[in-house]
């Protein structure tokens, strides 16, 4: 077995300039098929809520949720970093109620790393967490817990106010501590400005290949998931099977083949 992945190992990958792989997965037998493929990171998101419970949102998901999928994704795994998803309300109320969910993530969960949805308004929280022992990663962009808010799965950061303050929030996580930002359905320019500024890593879904990493959703990259977002592909198209649909994914990350210009936004 190879060394087990760390937020020591991802800040060296874009020090490096070498792409961080990661993919979701919520259950103990697709995690070892991404582990064995030799992914770097594991999110088991709160997308669970969607592609494996079947709601419209991520918002019915619940701690005990998580917690329980995560320890599966904990028993299949070896190597890759994993990242649990703080679910909605969660996590909102106040750093303390945050650090109890966190808590429960890493201890019945098993993860190694929480992640939370939001920009400047979280930083207080991030910095909370941090000074207490718990990795965190944000997210910013279009973050699905506030789909209500959004008015739908839109594209975010398509204007001057939008766009500065993606940026406010992507460096007012790093000064707290986080050490990872997802950048989710963000246009390629403004994802690549915000990898720049920052020394932390990027993992991009839907924001371009200037991103230090990828992450997709497993059941979109297998083409089993409802209509797929443009900014995915079917990784299943021309292989002979999920691990090897997997590994195309790992080397078209690597190589920076994907994502191209059809799975970027203006
Ligand atoms: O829940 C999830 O799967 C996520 C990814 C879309 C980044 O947060």
């Amino acid at each position: 077995m190879s060394q087990r992945v760390t937020t020591n190992t991802v800040a060296k990958m874009k020090a490096a300039g070498d792409k961080i792989t990661c993919l979701t997965a919520y259950d103990a037998g697709f995690a070892q098929v991404l582990d064995q493929a030799g992914i770097d990171a594991i999110l088991i998101g709160d997308s669970l809520g969607m592609v494996v419970q079947g709601h419209e949102s991520t918002l019915p998901v619940t701690l005990d949720d998580m917690c329980y999928h995560s320890r599966c994704v904990a028993r299949g795994s070896q190597r890759a970093l994993l990242i649990a998803d703080l679910p909605f309300m969660s996590y909102q109320e106040s750093p303390e109620q945050a650090l109890r969910s966190a808590g429960a993530l890493m201890k019945q969960g098993r993860a190694h790393m929480v992640k939370l949805e939001g920009g400047e308004l979280m930083a207080p929280t991030v910095e909370f967490l941090v000074a207490r022992g718990i990795p965190v990663c944000g997210h910013i962009g279009l973050t699905p817990q506030s789909v209500h808010q959004f008015g739908g799965y839109r594209v975010q950061g398509r204007d001057a106010d939008g766009a500065e303050q993606l940026k406010v929030g992507a460096l007012a996580l790093q000064q707290a501590g986080a050490a990872m930002i997802v950048l989710e359905a963000i246009p390629r320019a403004l994802a690549r400005s915000v990898t720049e500024s920052l020394t932390i890593p990027t993992i991009g879904i839907g924001a371009g290949p200037e991103c230090d990493g990828q992450v997709l959703v497993l059941q979109d990259m297998l083409g089993i998931y409802g209509t797929p977002p443009k900014f995915t592909r079917d990784f299943t198209q021309g292989t002979s099977g999920i691990q090897a649909a997997v590994d195309a994914y790992l080397q078209a990350v690597k190589s920076g083949e994907f994502p191209a210009s059809e799975h970027c936004y203006d």
